[in-house]
């Protein structure tokens, strides 16, 4: 487990965790059964905050046993972090409960908003990239890292409408992450997606990020059926985001990398059997296979 220790006062950029590559995928309902019996290749598991901040029960059983057995990460969709609502304290008392039950090396939530005047809307959605909005990102994720004492890693979510923006998308993270001093959690198959859709550099996105802050990767499957890729959870990862994932591992660094497959959940088996290609993707990457694709843009 990563070093985490730091007060409020200092803040987490002072005892900054560097993680050592990982493997993991969701704790999902359809595998409480299964998953502690056969959990081959899996090192840690990420919940959605939300699911075991409101439910006592079952799934509180299933997260403490959980708990003794793997690092969890809380992954929250409902903080609405950018949102123009004040903070829900209530939520963040439930959220700082959770990270004291489970103690993660650090929690993440997502660069956007979720909510608006009392309505919650279920999906993430994008923020105008503007100093307006970075201004109120900074103060707000200062304000939720110092209650929860460790590194709060935002992500970068896939998005298909742009808000009117006086900078890109790079630009917008880095100046969020960098004066926020948090961390970021970087989605390789939301670059991938936001870059075909967008019509970007999905590389040199990466190469922008800023690796200190990144402590952990997502990668997902998505939808290239249509004329615009459709980020969907649901299936198996594509090639390009492996290509991308390889690159992204050299360049930024060996963290974490969860597996997220949130939609048509698959059976435990397929699950696992995707978290060994996301390990040999990995393997392959560091010995430095592969390296004569690595030229070419997705
Ligand atoms: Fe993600």
């Amino acid at each position: 487990m990563v070093d985490t220790a730091g007060s409020k006062e200092d803040g987490p950029s002072k005892s900054w965790p560097k993680p050592s590559l990982k493997f993991g995928v969701g704790l999902r309902r359809p595998h409480f059964d299964e998953i502690f019996d056969n959990h081959d290749g899996i090192d840690f598991l990420e919940i959605v905050s939300e699911n075991f901040m409101e439910f006592g029960g079952r799934p509180q059983k299933v997260l403490q046993r959980a708990r003794e057995m793997f690092p969890i990460i809380p992954h929250g969709v409902n903080m609405s972090i950018g949102g123009i609502d004040p903070l829900n304290e209530t939520y963040l008392e439930r959220l700082k409960k959770l990270i004291e039950q489970v103690r993660p090396p650090w929690f993440s939530d997502h660069l956007c908003y979720s909510s608006a005047f009392g309505v919650a809307y279920h999906d993430l959605i994008p923020l105008p990239f503007t100093e307006e909005a970075v201004s109120h990102l900074v103060q707000r994720i200062k304000r939720v890292q110092g209650m929860m004492g460790i590194p709060f890693l935002v992500e970068n979510i896939s998005y298909y409408a742009v808000m009117p923006s006086e900078m890109t998308e790079a630009e917008f993270t880095i100046e969020v992450i960098t004066r926020a001093d948090c961390g970021l959690l970087l989605d390789v198959n939301n670059v991938y997606v936001n870059a075909r859709n967008h019509g970007y550099d999905a590389r040199a996105f990466i190469d922008a990020m800023p690796a200190d802050r990144v402590l952990q990767y997502h990668v997902a499957g998505h939808d290239a059926s249509g004329p615009f890729l459709l980020d969907t959870h649901g299936e198996h990862i594509r090639q390009e985001v492996f290509d991308l994932y390889a690159y992204t591992l050299n360049k930024v660094g060996r963290v974490w990398t969860l597996l997220e497959w949130d939609n048509n959940i698959p059976t435990l088996e397929t699950l696992l059997e995707e978290n060994r290609k996301v390990r040999t993707t990995a393997d392959r990457a560091l010995a430095g296979e592969g390296e004569e694709e690595k030229g070419a843009k997705p």
